[in-house]
């Protein structure tokens, strides 16, 4: 068995454990504090961030209707941690992850933790017009500080982790012990916060895969219209039963005379 294939069997097994509710009952520990503040410039963002550049426009309402839907799961605690993630490349995870954040952030009482878990092809910082080097990858390569890689932003309580520089055996940080046990801590000491984790596509990498047991939800990004069917069906076998999915987000991109219109459907597979 490989060392992929034995952290998926672990994470597999511990999430059964996790659903009658016995891990993480371990001691509370605070959150980590961040004194690193970080200003976004809405110039150099991503036009793709509806929430932020065009709150009132019905793109963000359509964010605004998956929170809503998301707080009411949250309530409980126990659905507070969600991997967005595709079939394949390109169909929207950065850009729903970082409005899905955004929208929590905004809601009043939420603080929400924005995690790029996709240490291949990392965007959430240059979408948000960002410029930070240093972050997951450097944390579970090096001995640092995790506070030291968080950033708050001024949007709402958003906080960002970067992927962080570069590295050259990203599954295999994604796949280790020390991304799980921070996963979990994450979970256990920010366990009035929602935390939203941006990850490659599911087919072709494992790493959404390593990632979908240890969270709480999945939801799956499709571009409608464009992903097949099968493919979309192969993700969601690939996931089996080793995760829970929490919905499927349709991403469409429809022309109209005024130009593209961004829609979001959701939808539950269950
Ligand atoms: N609904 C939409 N309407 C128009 N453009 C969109 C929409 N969603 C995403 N895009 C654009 O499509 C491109 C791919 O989006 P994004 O980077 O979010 O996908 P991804 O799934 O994260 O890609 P990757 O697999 O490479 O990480 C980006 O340029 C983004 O701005
Ligand atoms: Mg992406």
């Amino acid at each position: 068995m490989s060392r992929i294939e034995k952290a998926l069997a672990k994470a597999a097994s511990e999430r059964k454990v996790r659903k009658r509710g016995v891990l993480y009952k371990q001691e509370s520990q605070k959150a980590w504090v961040t004194s690193k503040q970080i200003s976004i410039d809405h110039s150099k963002v991503s036009k793709g961030i509806v929430t932020l550049l065009e709150p009132s426009s019905i793109h963000a309402e359509q964010f605004r209707n998956l929170r809503t839907h998301i707080l009411s799961t949250g309530e409980d605690k126990s659905h507070r941690l969600f991997l967005i993630t595709s079939s394949v490349k390109g169909e929207g995870k950065t850009t729903v992850a970082i409005n899905l954040a955004i929208s929590i952030a905004q809601s009043i009482e939420e603080t929400v933790l924005l995690v790029d878990c996709d240490l291949r092809l990392p965007m959430v910082h240059t979408m948000l017009g960002l410029d930070v080097k240093d972050g997951l990858a450097d944390y579970l390569s090096n001995d640092i500080e995790f506070s030291d890689l968080l950033y708050k932003t001024d949007i709402g309580k958003l906080t960002v982790l970067g992927a962080g520089n570069p590295p050259s055996n990203p599954s295999e940080l994604i796949g280790s012990e020390k991304m799980e046990t921070l996963l979990k801590e994450i979970k256990s000491r920010y366990d009035n916060r929602y935390i939203i984790i941006d990850s490659p596509p599911l087919l072709p990498i494992t790493d959404s895969n390593i990632l979908g047991s240890i969270v709480d939800s999945i939801i799956l990004v499709v571009q409608a219209g464009q992903t097949p069917k099968d493919t979309v069906n192969q993700a969601l076998s690939f996931i089996g039963d080793k995760a829970d999915i929490m919905g499927i987000l349709l991403n469409n991109v429809e022309k109209t005379s005024e130009g593209y219109y961004y829609k979001y459907d959701y939808s539950y597979p269950k």
